[in-house]
């Protein structure tokens, strides 16, 4: 007897049940992708250029990724660089240039068309178009572009009349972009000055009235004030609270392992244990290092282990503990070396050189569930000013992967040597990384991933990258 399968998502009842779980069953129509059961979000950028819009795209863009949602910028300046190899002046953004016209036309739906694939092809879940998208009519043409697909859309309009904030901004991100490459810096400001005035003339700002069926979010002057409409879902509602917790106000933040512990010497991971010698040391120096750096209203953060407060103790200053700081829980191989880990459980040990990032220790915690309790953390960040965070390696790790924007499969290899402190200070759409190793001899506690993550391996292929210890 043969058996016929059919398309599930044709039976009336399931496709009823589907769209009221929010699934979309247009998507990935004819693909062999697996479909997603979330309909894919498109995050439109709003506002007239230098008003920071590159700036929340690639952040919002890190944070996502950094939570797990697949997400990626589509930067319509980028497609018309390509396009028009060679930037002249503003005249080409004049709103009766007709050739420019077309091609900016055509390099919007180009962006638009791969913001598709990414959703089909890439898996992605989150698309931020990033252009400036100034005219109603640009914004009816991407919704009924996503209404077709079954993709939501969220705007983000960023609104500034403050001039200091639109010069500063320039001055930061607009004499480093391509299209002003090599070009003296009063021509470069006045040619931009000029091309937004080509915006303003046909510069209509999403309508709390017209377009109050849109869902979006409006900034005003870089976080002063926001606007919220018609938040559709659970993403939209973390973008939201992620936009109105960031600032772009100057500070460094500053990482630091605790000193080295009792347990670092003997080569055994978690645990609660003290600092030894050379790691009482390193937080003398570690005090010293801070207040030569003269950092104005400091807040230090530590763990609930006692390693991390011994070091802030040295400091001599207030420090708040955090919970959603303390290192990975490694279960039932906690204060265990890596060779007992091998001994003891050579399969779990396996299983977590294959896959690092999502293996969790049995009765304890994987990476990507330690970048769920870090999340409070970093927006708490995000809304800080200067901050000395003092963790441990699994959770720098964690930090350094969202500030450094660096992929699942690479944060949990991230170096974070003892004793030496990172510091992180935002610049332009990155950070800027310095790391202050402070002469403090301590043990190397990271271990590589090994050549052969078999189960099947011997003992010293598993054993082959740990390193020495007492
Ligand atoms: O287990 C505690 C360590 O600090 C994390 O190291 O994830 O590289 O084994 P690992």
């Amino acid at each position: 007897m043969s058996t016929q399968h059919k398309n599930l998502t044709q039976t009336p009842l399931l496709k009823i049940l589907l769209l009221w779980m929010g699934c979309n069953l247009n998507h990935g129509k004819g693909s062999s992708v697996p479909q997603f059961c979330n309909s894919p979000t498109v995050i439109v950028m709003v506002g007239l250029p230098a008003r920071g819009k590159t700036y929340i795209s690639k952040k919002l863009t890190r944070y996502l990724n950094w939570i797990g949602v697949p997400t990626k910028v589509f930067n319509v300046g980028q497609y018309r660089r390509e396009a028009v190899k060679t930037y002249k002046n503003f005249e080409f953004f004049k709103p009766d240039n007709e050739e420019a016209m077309r091609i900016r036309k055509a390099c919007a739906s180009a962006a638009l068309k791969d913001v598709a694939a990414y959703f089909t092809k890439e898996y992605g879940q989150v698309a931020v178009f990033d252009a400036t998208n100034t005219t109603r009519e640009r914004r009816a043409v991407i919704s009924s572009f996503a209404k077709e697909r079954g993709y939501k859309v969220f705007f983000v309009e960023s609104i500034c009349d403050d001039p200091e904030i639109i010069t500063e901004n320039i001055k930061q991100v607009k004499f480093g972009s391509p299209d002003y490459i090599d070009r003296d810096i009063e021509e470069a400001m006045t040619d931009f000055v000029q091309r937004i005035e080509c915006y303003k003339a046909s510069y209509t700002s999403i309508d709390d009235e017209k377009d109050r069926k849109l869902s979006y979010i409006k900034i005003f002057d870089v976080g002063s004030r926001y606007l919220v409409n018609r938040v559709q879902d659970h993403i939209q509602s973390r973008i939201v609270y992620y936009l109105m917790n960031i600032h772009v106000t100057p500070r460094s933040i500053y990482l630091s392992r605790h000193g080295e512990s009792e347990l670092n010497l003997l080569g055994r991971i978690g645990g609660d244990s003290g600092l030894s010698p050379r790691g009482l040391k390193y937080a003398d120096a570690l005090a010293v290092f801070i207040r030569g750096q003269q950092i104005k209203d400091l807040k230090v953060w530590t763990s609930h282990m006692k390693r991390t407060i011994q070091t802030a103790e040295a400091l001599g200053v207030q420090y708040e503990q955090w919970k959603a700081l303390n290192e990975i829980d490694a279960g039932v191989c906690e204060e265990l070396t890596y060779e007992e880990i091998q001994e003891n459980f050579p399969e779990e040990f396996a299983m977590r050189d294959q896959e690092k990032y999502r293996y969790r220790y049995p009765k304890g915690e994987s990476y990507e569930d330690l970048v769920h309790r870090l999340e409070p953390v970093i927006m708490e960040l995000e809304r800080q000013e200067n901050v000395l965070v003092i963790c441990h390696q699994a959770i720098m790790r964690c930090l350094i992967a969202y500030f450094l924007d660096k992929p699942a499969d690479e944060l949990p290899y991230l170096r974070c040597p003892l004793h030496t402190v990172l510091k992180l200070t935002p610049v332009a759409y990155g950070c800027k990384v310095e790391s202050f190793f402070l002469n403090i001899e301590a043990v190397n506690t990271h271990r590589e991933k090994p050549t052969n993550v078999t189960i099947s391996r011997k003992s010293d292929e598993a054993l082959q990258t740990v390193p020495k210890h007492n």
